[in-house]
């Protein structure tokens, strides 16, 4: 009988590690877009500012934009104005993922 007591007292400690890892995993698991980030701090900066807002060389307001993530997207990668075409410069990949990171800025 005592076994079986100090068997459940740990059976009951185990799942609640279990469910406390479990919760932390997913707190880590929170999708941050670094990549976007990356790419947005190293070609975006100069012009559009940390938050998006600076309106450096004649840009936009990012966090003001309403235009579309496939329109973001194509904005970035042909340019307009004075904004550089990064066609050349960045993946397909590092493209989405700076266009999608342009939503985050608030
Ligand atoms: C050389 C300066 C410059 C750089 C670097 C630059 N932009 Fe721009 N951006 C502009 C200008 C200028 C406009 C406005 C174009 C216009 O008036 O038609 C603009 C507009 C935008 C807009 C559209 C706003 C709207 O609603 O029309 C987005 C989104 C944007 N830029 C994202 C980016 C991203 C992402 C990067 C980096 C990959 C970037 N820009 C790099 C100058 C720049």
């Amino acid at each position: 009988m005592k076994f079986k007591a100090i068997f459940s007292v740990l059976l009951l400690g185990f799942i609640c590690y279990a469910c406390g890892s479990d919760e932390q995993k997913s707190k880590s698991d929170k999708p941050r877009n670094i990549l976007g980030e990356k790419v947005y701090k190293r070609n975006c900066l100069a012009c559009h500012g940390l938050d998006g807002k600076a309106k450096t060389n004649g840009a936009l307001d990012i966090t003001e934009s309403t235009l579309e993530l496939d329109e973001r997207i194509l904005l970035i990668k042909n340019g307009r104005k004075t904004m550089t075409p990064f066609k050349s410069m960045l993946s397909e990949k590092e493209i989405k993922a700076v266009a999608e990171y342009t939503f985050t800025l608030k």
